[in-house]
């Protein structure tokens, strides 16, 4: 019977060698160490065998069983490593390259200023239960302004200048309200969202304005929601924004689609290169807001009898300067690497 174990080892070999598809290795291992396989088959005759015998024919299948299952897996490895080659001269991928770059000296990438703050603002509201949502760059008047309360002859349409098409009807949208009513529209108060993004204006660039820049709105619509949760909300935000309480206050402020609206202000710096100590004083205009105004609410299809909300609008290339003390707009958007670099690390 040792014999017969040995010779089906010899055996197994020379049949493994020349294969070169895994369903045929594993056919094989069936065929040899499966349960109805030839090794079994063999130790059906363990039963004549001698005391002596017995002793030495168990220890040796196993390691015959062993030496297959090891062949095999070292088989199917090869044959996998050979078929990934096979693909690659195919495909002609050619590993090289990312060497090639790194000789260049081109190193990795990093993550734009006004995208941090925008993710980690993000995660900020979504911790609290808010919902962040996306809406269209190009817009319809109604989106960004009827359905905002701000009719074709309301003066407020003055406020913002605005990209239009040359169809009349489409527009570049020039704040990121126009998501409050896409986001009103697809659910059921009460709901919380932000809705980050890109927004268009018509505007003569210079060192505070440009062209093209962001805003984070957010919206929380419920029943009794009144400005304290507004101003709870706000002061959180600050407050894991700028990693400390900030002091606020609210001073009354118009925007068509808020009643009433407010312009929220934190205590700031106000730089004063010649006095060390006043050079942390004065307040910093940051964030529009209000109460939803009732038309607003009707135009997104909420009941205003039943349901109240407060919205807001954060200028996110706004927040970017105030964090890292930057007095131009346009070095954000540049593309210049000697600015976008020292991000890199993030
Ligand atoms: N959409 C306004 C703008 O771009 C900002 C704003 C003001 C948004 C008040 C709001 C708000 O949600 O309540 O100037």
């Amino acid at each position: 019977m040792i014999n017969k174990i040995e010779s089906l080892w010899e055996s197994f070999q020379k049949e493994v060698t020349p294969l070169d598809k895994q369903a045929d290795v594993l056919n094989l291992k069936a065929k040899y160490i499966g349960k109805k396989g030839l090794i079994s088959e063999v130790m059906k005759g363990l039963r004549d065998a001698s005391v002596e015998e017995k002793k030495l024919i168990g220890p040796k299948s196993n390691e015959v069983k062993k030496n297959i299952e090891t062949s095999i897996q070292d088989k199917l490895k090869d044959i996998q490593i050979s078929e990934m080659n096979e693909k690659l001269k195919k495909e002609k991928i050619d590993f090289s390259l990312r060497d090639s770059n790194l000789d260049l000296g081109l190193n990795s990438g990093g993550i734009h200023p006004v995208h941090q703050i925008q993710r980690s603002i993000e995660d900020i509201f979504l911790s609290m239960g808010f919902e962040v949502l996306d809406g269209p760059h190009i817009e319809t008047e109604h989106y960004n302004f009827e359905a905002l309360n701000i009719p074709e002859t309301h003066p407020a349409r003055d406020m913002q200048d605005t990209f239009w098409f040359k169809d009349k009807a489409h527009l570049l949208r020039t704040h990121t309200s126009t998501i409050q009513i896409r986001g009103m529209e697809e659910r059921k108060a009460p709901f919380a969202f932000v809705g980050p993004g890109k927004v268009f204006r018509c505007e003569r660039i210079d060192a505070t304005h440009e062209s093209c820049f962001h805003q984070l709105e957010g919206m929380m619509v419920g029943e009794n929601i009144n400005t304290g949760h507004l101003i709870y909300f706000m002061k959180t935000l600050l407050k894991e924004i700028f990693q400390k309480d900030m002091e606020v206050r609210l001073r009354p402020g118009y925007f068509p689609f808020v009643e009433p609206g407010f312009e929220l202000d934190i205590r700031w710096k106000k730089p004063d290169p010649k006095d060390e100590e006043a050079r942390h004083s004065g307040w910093l205009e940051l964030l529009p807001c209000g109460m939803v105004h009732p038309n607003v609410l009707k135009a997104g299809g909420v009941d205003p009898d039943k349901y109240t909300g407060f919205a807001f609008g954060l200028g996110l290339d706004r927040l970017v300067m105030v964090n890292y003390k930057m007095d131009d707009i346009r070095y954000l958007h540049k593309g210049d690497l000697r600015f976008n670099s020292q991000f890199s690390h993030f």
